[in-house]
Parts: structure tokens; sequence; C-alpha cells
């Protein structure tokens, strides 16, 4: 027999006042650094970039713009922002090894494994890729922030046996990025959606995905690796994939008047939660939603058809959601309960958006890299160990 070993043994696991263990699980309000890059206010809806709000970003800036001030923790003047989109630009283009992988890679796989895929290989591509100086680590990020619609673009017509189509250097990274999807340049009010899009998905401070990347720079691994995980971090549905998640659920709804039997099937008995509902910060509205929400609201009337569909339902079943569990339980709707909506009226499949959201939180993910390393030290925390020690070893053939 072995030996449980108690508490006082284990002392780095008790409070100080109580003597009692305690169990940070999944880390809830555990601070791990001192940050400047991005502050959410989660009782008062609020989000900011660098001091910014998401509000007046979304207004007033580009994601170009925003990129740069997440970085470099400033807003540029006209000239650096001028030389800044440039360099973003000529970086959009990806090797024709890329190219090639995007060919082999199975045409039915999930895009984010796609994209974990492709960022991985490109990494492999770049000289550079382990250099983890500030001026490397910023290269790599502009890189592939610029790159990374390319792949999620190409990628979309290689599956669908499309030619693809070359970056444009005369239109902005939002605009880009529907003209390589769909070969035609964007409608102006489908661009700025997208590029309002890209700059509420470029940053939310130390979230699971972000954690990731800075856990695997913090061991002084290289960056693509960081990034690699953070995909992978990304893709699941308590994360970025709600997303998707959101849009299939309003697929098994199937139209607003049977929000009300799901509802009460589903949600009221707890066999499943609602997809783009509830946050670890946010105990009131989440000030991107709002964002998308109204663009989704103004697709739905401009086009109609399931886009009015799909709002429809959301919107009624937001209606619960705010009424039975946001003002009770403060799980109130996310940015991935509208974001689909969005994207759907812009024409990209659904199984797209968490790699879209990717593309634009490559930002994030790039400057906590930088902030942590700058003044790194391992992240290694500990775990309450609540199994035997000192169990006597018996030789296979004797058990
Ligand atoms: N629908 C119904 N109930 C919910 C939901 C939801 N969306 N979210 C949380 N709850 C309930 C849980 O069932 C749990 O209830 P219980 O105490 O009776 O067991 C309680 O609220 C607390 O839930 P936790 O999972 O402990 O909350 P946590 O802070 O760990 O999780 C999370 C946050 C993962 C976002 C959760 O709210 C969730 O699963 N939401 C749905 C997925 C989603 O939308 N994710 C996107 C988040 S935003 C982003 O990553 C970009």
């Amino acid at each position: 027999l072995g030996r449980k070993i108690s508490p006082e043994e284990q002392p780095w696991c008790l409070d100080k006042v109580t003597g009692k263990v305690v169990i940070s699980k999944g880390l809830e309000n555990i601070c791990i650094d001192k940050s400047t890059i991005c502050y959410i206010d989660g009782f008062h809806s609020k989000l900011y970039y660098r001091g910014y709000s998401i509000e007046d970003l979304a207004k007033n800036s580009t994601y170009e713009e925003t990129v740069y001030l997440i970085l470099y923790g400033k807003l540029p003047t006209r000239r650096e922002l001028n030389d800044f989109s440039g360099w973003m630009r000529e970086e959009r283009d990806i090797p024709r090894e890329v190219v090639e992988l995007l060919a082999k890679i199975p045409r039915d796989i999930e895009p984010m494994e796609m994209l974990r895929t492709a960022v991985s290989y490109l990494g492999n591509l770049d000289p550079g890729r382990h250099d983890m100086s500030l001026e490397g680590v910023m290269r790599k990020t502009i890189r592939l922030i610029s790159k990374m619609p390319t792949i999620i673009a190409y990628w979309y017509r290689i599956r669908n046996g499309k030619e693809t189509v070359y970056p444009d250097p005369r239109l902005n990274h939002a605009e880009n990025f529907l003209y390589m999807m769909h070969g035609e340049k964007p409608e102006q009010i489908l661009a700025k959606a997208m590029d309002v899009s890209f700059i509420l998905y470029a940053e939310h401070e130390m979230n699971a995905s972000a954690f990731t990347a800075v856990v695997i720079a913090s061991t002084l691994s290289d960056y693509y690796s960081a990034i690699v995980g953070a995909i992978g971090a990304l893709r699941g549905p308590l994360h970025g994939y709600a997303n998707v998640e959101a849009m299939r659920q309003f697929d098994e709804i199937g139209s607003p008047e049977n929000v009300d039997k799901w509802y009460q099937e589903y949600i009221l008995t707890g066999k499943k939660r609602v997809m783009g509902a509830g946050h670890r910060v946010y105990k009131t509205y989440d000030p991107r939603a709002k964002i998308f929400r109204e663009y989704a609201r103004e697709f739905a009337e401009r086009y109609g058809g399931r886009v009015k569909t799909y709002y429809q339902i959301a919107d009624r079943l937001e209606g619960y959601v705010m009424k039975q569990l946001c003002e009770t339980r403060n799980i109130c709707t996310n940015c991935d309960f509208w974001s689909g909506i969005v994207y759907y009226a812009m024409g990209i499949p659904v199984d797209l958006y968490c790699a879209v959201f990717a593309a634009a939180r490559t930002v994030g993910w790039s400057a906590h890299v930088v902030e942590y390393v700058t003044e790194n030290r391992i992240l290694r925390p500990r775990l309450y160990y609540d199994g035997e020690i000192e169990r006597e070893y018996v030789l296979i053939e004797n058990r």
C-alpha cells in the first residue's frame, strides 16, 4: 500500500491564511504578468487595445493601423502607417512550396488543421525562424499576419477546384482577403465589415490561445511553434471555434419559430450550451458582439434570404440568453455568436470562420510573445498531488 501525502507536504498549494488547499481550476483570475497591451473591463462591457476603446478603433481605425498600435504601442503617423501598410502588402504572397503543400492537404480536413500545418511549414522555410530578437519576432509577425489571409483564400479556392487569385497590392488587407476569396473586388460595406472584424478579433488579453503561445515562447522555443500551438488552442469549440459552432447551432434550430422549442429541449435541460454565449471575463454583454450584431442586422436587411433567417434565429435566441442566462447567471452572448452571420453575408463558408479569427488574432498572440519574452520566466505552475507515493513495485510476474 502506498501513502497519501498530506496538504502540509505540498505547502505551495495552500492558502497562506486559511491553510486550505487552493486549486485554481482553469487559472481563473490568476495574473501571470504585467501588460500594457489590452484591458478588458468585463463588468462594464469595455475593451481597450493599448488604451484605445474598441468602439473608437472599429469606427475610426483600420486593421493595418490597429496592428501597428498593438505591436508598437502607439498610433502611427500617416507616414509610419503608409510604410507599415506597404510592408504588409509586400509580404502577402506565400512561397510556392506552401501552395504545393495546400494542394496536397486532404480537402476534407478542418481549415484550422490546414492552417496549423501551413504555418508550421512556412516556419520551416523561414531562414530567420530561430531569431527571437525583438526585430526578428516583429519581422516574422508582419510576415505571418500578411500571409495568413492568403493561405486561407488559396486553400478555399484549391479545395473547390478553382484557380488561386494572386494578392492585389492596390487593395487593403481586408479588401484583398475578400478579393482573393471570391476573385472580384468586394462591395465597400463588406470590405469595411471584414476590416472591423479583423480589428475586433485582433487581441484579447491572456485567453487560452495567447496563453498557449506564451507558454511555448517562455521555454525559449521558437516563434512559429508558439503560433502553431496557439492555432491549436483557438481551434477548440470553447474558444475560437465557437463562431463555427454558433452557425451550426442556428442551422440545427432551422427557423426562428423553432428557437423556443430548441431552447427548452437543449438549454433548459442542460443537454447543450449556447454556443457563442458565456465568457470567463465578460460578465455583461461582450462589446465586440454589439458591433458584430449591428453589422449582422444591417446585412440581414440588405441581403435578406439566409442571412436574414440566421439573423432572426440569432436575435430570438439572444433574447432568451439575455433574459434567462445573462440577467441571472452572467452568461451573455459573446462576439462568436454574431460574427458568423457577418462572414456568411460575405460569402465565406462556415467552416472557415475560426481560421479568419486566427488570421486576425495572430497579432495579439505575437504581441504577448514579445512582451512576455522581453522579461521572460518559464511558465511552470503546480498541481496538487492527490494520489499515493511510496507504492511497492511488484514485479510483473507476481501481479
Ligand atoms: N450555455 C449554457 N450554460 C453555460 C454556458 C453557455 N454558453 N457557458 C457557461 N455555462 C454554464 C455552465 O454550464 C456552468 O454551469 P454550472 O455551474 O451549473 O455547471 C456555468 O455556466 C459556468 O461555466 P464554466 O464552463 O465553468 O465557465 P467558464 O468560465 O469556465 O467557461 C466558456 C467560459 C468556455 C466560454 C463557456 O461560457 C462556454 O462554454 N461557452 C460556450 C462556448 C463559447 O461561446 N466560447 C467562446 C468564448 S469567446 C472566445 O473564446 C472568443
